[in-house]
């Protein structure tokens, strides 16, 4: 099977690399130049562990992975045509911006040579797929293409092994045909017993809102769980521990700490509220979320500020949205860092992989080379992201370089005990 793939963004391109390892030839499209000339020398544009060595592979060696700026003159031989650009939240508004989407659906329909199949893999509000079906209705006759809604589920940071061994594949389709199709392209993953779930269009478009905005609720949950576990003087890890181990609940996304970040949750949480509002549904639970989590910056930050001296030097570790990955998109950590930077404290910052982003997205965040280069001369340590290396950083060594021993530990990676007992003031989340 010939694939196409129109966006090497995060999805796009892991997606790419991803079906080139199961055998199929891939193309994928960019209009960015750039981005396109490093693709081609190998090289990821992003820091996704084992996409480098994937890339290569398959660029260099099998010879399936390759790259185009056009969809134009790639639509000859393609069986299967992926739609993977960005859907980004629209400027003072909540709902997705589908604008490069519907790019994308008039470009195909002017190009559509032989029969093909349209997938929608970026997150697209229910209804798009069948705008996808109609834009390209305009020019192209039925017989000669369908489309399908197949949403991706893939985390950054452990993306290559999420698309190689999902907990389900979901292809929405409005006939036989093209499940049959789609059925047969996952074939490589059917035979490992991945469930293969084949739903309406609609209700596929649903599934993938519907999933991460359960995950954020779960995390906002127990995030404000946490706020009352420290007023009363309870453990939110122990309490998550005691509410997991219920097969009902579930143990996973119950991590306490400053709020989900990152290019989907926050931008899905919002778009999935805004599409029910406009078909009259009010996804209250989920409005709620939303807000939880934007006020937790604040809450977060002033509690920060409060335990601190005026003017104070801090320094901050980790700034990436999550571990093992450089994206700073809408992380909780860059926002802490920023709110305290303008309140006039001074924020020493240390990220093993997302230093240039965050320079990108804030000058005025100071960088340092290592964990204990950023501790110099300051006053607290707060731990934003929990990078494995911060997991056992030498506190002998850092209490020599601190002026003074406060840690917040906004991830709860250390044990409290420990750290009081060499004198640090230890400020968790929910304990
Ligand atoms: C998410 C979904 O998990 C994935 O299925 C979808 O395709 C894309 O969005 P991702 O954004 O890569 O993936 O990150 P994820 O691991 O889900 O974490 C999202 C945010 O939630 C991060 O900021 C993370 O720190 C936070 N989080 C996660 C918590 O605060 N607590 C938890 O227990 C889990």
């Amino acid at each position: 099977m010939n694939l196409t793939i129109v966006g090497t963004g995060y999805v796009g391109l892991v997606t790419g690399a991803c079906f080139a390892e199961f055998g199929y030839s891939v193309t994928c499209i960019d209009k960015d130049n750039e981005r396109l000339e490093k693709l081609k020398s190998g090289k990821c544009p992003f820091f996704e562990p084992g996409m480098d060595e994937l890339l290569d592979k398959h660029i260099n060696k099998t010879k399936l992975l390759s790259f185009a700026s056009s969809v134009k003159s790639n639509l000859d031989n393609a069986d299967i045509i992926f739609i993977t650009v960005g859907t980004p939240t629209r400027r003072l508004e909540d709902e997705a911006d589908l604008s490069f989407v519907w790019q994308v659906a008039e470009e195909i329909s002017e190009n559509i040579k032989k029969y093909c199949l349209v997938v929608t893999k970026s997150t697209v509000p229910v209804g798009t797929t069948r705008e996808v079906k109609k834009i390209i209705s305009n020019k192209v006759d039925q017989k000669f293409f369908d489309v399908v809604s197949n949403p991706e589920f893939l985390r950054e940071g452990s993306a290559i092994d999420d698309f190689i061994r999902p907990d389900r594949v979901v292809i929405g389709t409005d006939n036989q045909k093209s499940e049959n199709i789609m059925r047969e392209l996952y074939r490589p993953l059917f035979l490992k017993e991945t469930p293969i779930l084949a739903t309406s269009i609609e209700t596929s478009e649903i599934i993938k809102y519907a999933s991460n905005s359960f995950l954020a609720t779960k995390i906002a949950f127990i995030n404000e769980v946490a706020d009352l576990c420290e007023v009363v003087g309870a453990d939110v890890q122990q309490v998550a521990r005691g509410m997991g181990i219920d097969k009902r609940i579930g143990s996973k996304f119950l991590n306490a700490g400053p709020g989900f970040g990152g290019s989907c949750f926050p931008k899905d949480v919002k778009a999935f509220a805004s599409t029910a509002k406009k078909k009259n549904i009010d996804l209250s639970i989920i409005n709620a979320v939303n807000k939880s989590n934007q006020d937790r910056i604040n809450k977060i930050s002033n509690k920060i500020i409060s335990k601190i001296k005026n003017n104070s030097t801090v320094t901050f570790l980790g700034l990436s949205f999550k571990p093992n990955t450089d994206d700073v998109r809408d992380s909780t950590s860059m926002k802490i860092a920023s709110t305290i930077f303008e309140k006039g404290i001074k924020v020493q910052c240390y990220d093993p992989e997302a230093m240039d982003n965050a320079k990108k997205e804030n000058s005025n965040l100071i960088l340092f080379n290592s964990a204990y280069e950023a501790c110099e001369g300051s006053s607290a340590i707060i731990i934003g992201t929990e990078w494995n290396e911060f997991r056992a950083l030498n506190f002998e060594k850092i209490s020599k370089l601190l002026k003074e021993k406060i840690i917040f530990d906004l991830r709860n990676i250390y044990i409290p005990e420990n750290l009081k007992e060499m004198g640090y003031e230890y400020y968790g989340t929910g304990k």
